[in-house]
């Protein structure tokens, strides 16, 4: 609904990210085109953004750039411009130096600085105001992850006929780690703009609502919060998934299963490949994997004939100082283990450093006979789910963290504590050796939850809690 006096802007809905939904190809000549980025989010969401004339409000991940808003594949893309020193304070800075450590267990420890704070209001604030100017009178606006925390209640009182729902990506950490926040206050209230507020466990959503209690004083019940202007926020539970039919159908594609087959070939056809997909941050838990692996073949239990492990590290916020320490230790880690006792030809660890398209990821997948998920602390954890839905075969073994949100639902994967070394070491052996029949049984239950739970379910249960009109309606085959 376009209002005619010019007040509000024409998107029936709209999404809010720190990232927009492309990424920037630069073809030889200069000029630059976009590209849909690989995530699951924008497959999810595009069908309610053509819908509904959808827009998405993100950052285009270059500094010091102005760009007018663009339509991509008929999505409307409003960028947002951050400086060079908005990218060193709200994105490095508050976003990845405070937040991200202190809502995963303060696993390096977070740093507090007032100007980095002020830099993510700012930032903040200009999101706000930009969904302000494009939502549609009584549009839906969704707002994700840490990074835009502050912008429910920025919108809020920009546009009070608006219907917020705010989803955290990642841990919402337990009471007595969020109070180190010297800004937990604003934290919460920023959150209380929202209609609804999701999280991918229960848990986080226990923690919130308690911290509300304690720190702001609002009366709760369950999943309530009840403010003194009469209006309610509520706070669930929504695990997050992936594309998974999609995923399935690129496992299938014959150029990817001749691609799995050539990666086996080219590791020298071991009897077993271990597999371990991250980004290159200290919550993954690298670090435990590679002892854990390291020492199985030291020790004679896993012969390097018989396994060699592949390792791809995703390059991520490479100027952040605790990831350039992460990648100097994981390089020497690699490096001293292969030293050590790898052979001509035969490195025990292969460790790539780069990223790579959804294809070759679904090859990797397919070769994998053991996939290692072993964060310290995690959200979600899509590469696990990634890894079953490209498992058609039912075969393949999935070694998970408890501490990775997927461990909730991934239950008949080999559950491991990443801070045993030798708990992991022998779920690791556990899995390398499972025959078949084992490998099936686990596969099966594993993909039953997998398949039946995907993307599109996701953001359905989010978007009709908030919106009860808003949701597509899912076309599930009858029983
Ligand atoms: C996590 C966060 C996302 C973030 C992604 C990549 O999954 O939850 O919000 O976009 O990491 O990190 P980056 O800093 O490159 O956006």
């Amino acid at each position: 609904m376009a209002d005619s006096s010019g007040k509000f802007g024409s998107a029936e809905f709209v999404v809010i990210a720190n990232r927009l939904p492309v990424d920037r190809v630069v073809a030889p000549d200069g000029s630059t085109t976009w590209r849909t980025s690989p995530g699951g989010l924008v497959t999810a969401l595009e069908p309610v953004m053509r819908r509904k004339g959808g827009a998405w409000i993100g950052w285009h991940g270059a500094p010091d750039e102005k760009l007018r808003p663009f339509t991509h594949q008929g999505l409307k893309l409003v960028p947002v411009h951050l400086s060079e020193s908005e990218v060193v304070e709200y994105y490095e800075g508050f976003s990845n130096g405070t937040l991200w450590p202190l809502y995963h267990d303060v696993i390096a420890p977070p740093a507090f600085h007032r100007e980095w704070w002020d830099a993510y209001v700012t930032v903040n604030r200009r999101f706000a105001e930009r969904a302000a100017k494009v939502a549609a009178e009584g549009a839906i606006v969704w707002v994700q992850d840490y990074q835009l925390q502050l912008v429910p209640a920025m919108l809020r009182e920009l546009r009070p006929d608006v219907r917020i729902g705010f989803f955290l990506h990642i841990p919402f950490p337990p009471t007595e780690l969020f109070q180190q926040l010297p800004w937990r206050r604003e934290i919460l209230e920023g959150l209380l703009g929202a209609d609804l507020v999701g999280f991918q466990l229960n848990g986080a959503a226990g923690n919130f609502i308690r911290l509300v209690r304690q720190r702001v004083g609002h009366k709760t019940h369950r999943d309530a919060v009840y403010l003194p202007d009469g209006r309610v926020v509520r706070a669930n539970a929504y695990p997050i998934s992936i594309d998974a039919a999609g995923f399935e159908e690129m496992a299938r594609d014959p150029a990817v299963v001749a691609r799995a087959a050539e990666i086996r070939e080219s590791l020298g056809n071991p009897r077993t490949i271990v597999l371990g997909i991250d980004r290159l941050d200290y919550t993954k838990g690298l670090r435990q994997r590679i002892r854990a692996f390291g020492e199985l073949i030291t020790e004679g239990a896993v012969h390097p004939d018989d396994a060699v492990f592949v390792q791809v590290a995703t390059p991520s916020r490479e100027r952040v100082d605790q990831y350039r320490m992460l990648r100097d230790e994981i390089d020497r880690l690699v490096g001293r283990l292969n030293g050590d006792v790898g052979r001509i030809g035969q490195p025990p660890i292969t460790y790539l450093h780069a990223s790579y398209p959804r294809e070759e990821m679904a090859a990797l997948y397919r070769a994998a006979d053991v996939m290692v998920v072993t964060p310290l602390r995690d959200g979600m954890n899509l590469v696990a789910k990634e890894y079953v839905a490209c498992r058609y075969d039912d075969r393949g073994s999935l070694v998970l963290s408890e501490f990775a949100g997927a461990a909730g639902e991934l239950k008949q994967a080999y559950l491991v504590n990443p801070y045993d070394i030798n708990g992991m070491k022998q779920a690791m052996l556990d899995a390398i050796k499972a025959g078949p029949k084992e490998q099936a049984r686990r596969m099966k239950a594993l993909r039953k939850q997998v398949m039946e739970n995907d993307i599109d379910q996701w953001a359905n249960d989010f978007l009709s809690e908030l919106a009860p009109a808003t949701h597509t309606k899912r076309t599930r085959p009858s029983r």
